[in-house]
């Protein structure tokens, strides 16, 4: 059986990963610092080890301790906004982090790694879908400590025989079909999470930003894709990693505005959501979504959630749920 560790392995797209790859007969290692990360999250039949990327004596102790085979990165800062009020914490913990992990499996002779990289690493997109040929101008340090790492990698295939898959993911939505784990973020800033405790009465309403971009209702257009689809794509990529090293999009290739959102959101609750509409977030694109044939070509990967309003149902089923979970 092969062992896979997981870091940042109690995040979101982290525990979906860890339940799957456990699900699939994989033994597996979490390590996690637990900032954003839920100990509750990480599946019990995997070992959970505290450490930090930051601190290499900790990162050392997993690889001492577990005979790891393979990879799977999850553990970075992912909010924009501070990224770009605060680019030290990112370009730190990220990037500074990510070397540390890399240069601890060196030593320890581990050479294959599945990373999380985002769409956020293209930019202003030059045109739709985004496939992996296009340029990659990131607007922000978040998304710049990204496409470092994605260049990092690339060096250390060439220097050292890493073997590795970044996967450029666009927008991970939903909780896991059985209602076990969830998005439990703090704070909370995606719209579908935002939109259901909106419909729940934990917050007031849903600020819609901008209703005037150049869509067919006005609002943006991002591609949702399921957080088990993701967590799929991952263990299909370290089966592949060997044979291919490189960049995959992950995303369903279709977009949804957020209004549509909402209408699913409301659909699926049976509520009303309360909205208001506000000026236009900085640095949001009218529209984002993925040509996905990378992945469906290299990885053999194929999602299994096309509907929004099912993606949304799997939030909604978390979502009423979570309150006994915390
Ligand atoms: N939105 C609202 N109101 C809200 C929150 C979001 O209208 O309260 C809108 C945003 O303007 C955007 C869409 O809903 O058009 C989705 O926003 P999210 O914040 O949920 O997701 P983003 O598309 O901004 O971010 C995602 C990932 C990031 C990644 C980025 C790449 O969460 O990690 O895609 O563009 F960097």
């Amino acid at each position: 059986m092969k062992k896979i560790l997981v870091m940042g392995g109690a995040g979101y797209i982290g525990s979906h990963t860890v339940k799957h790859l456990l699900d699939n007969d994989y033994e597996v290692v979490v390590a996690d610092n637990l900032i954003y990360g839920h100990l509750n999250a990480v599946d019990k039949r995997a070992s959970f080890i505290h450490a930090d990327l930051l601190d290499t004596i900790s990162l050392q102790r997993v690889f001492q301790n577990y005979k790891i085979d393979a990879v799977v990165h999850f553990a970075a800062f992912t909010y924009v906004g501070e990224s770009v009020e605060n680019p030290e914490k990112y370009y730190y913990n990220n990037v500074v982090g990510t070397v540390n992990l890399l240069n601890t499996m060196k030593n320890y002779g581990v050479k294959k790694i599945v990373f999380s990289s985002t769409c956020a690493t293209y930019g202003e997109p030059k045109y739709m879908p985004l496939d992996e040929k296009h340029s990659q101008n990131p607007i922000n340090p978040y998304g710049r400590t990204k496409l470092m790492i994605e260049q990092i990698f690339s060096d250390y295939a060439k220097a050292y025989d890493l073997e590795y898959i970044a996967l450029r993911y666009f927008n991970a939505a939903g909780a896991a079909s059985d209602a076990s784990i969830g998005e439990d973020h703090n704070p909370e800033t995606h719209l579908i999470p935002l939109v259901l405790k909106a419909i729940k009465g934990e917050r007031a309403s849903i600020k819609i930003f901008g209703t005037d971009y150049d869509t067919p209702d006005g609002t943006c257009i991002r591609d949702y894709i399921h957080v088990e689809d993701l967590a799929l794509a991952h263990r299909l990529a370290l089966e592949k990693l060997g044979s291919y090293s490189g960049c995959i999009n992950l995303g369903t290739g279709v977009g949804t505005s957020v209004k549509e959102i909402i209408k699913a959101a409301e659909d699926v609750s049976g509520k009303k959501c309360p909205v208001e509409y506000a000026e236009r977030r900085a640095g949001d694109p009218a529209r984002l979504f993925a040509n996905n044939s990378k992945a469906k070509d290299i990885l053999g990967w194929q999602p299994k959630y096309n509907d929004i309003k099912d993606i949304v149902q799997t939030a909604w089923n978390w979502e009423l749920k979570k309150s006994s979970w915390i």
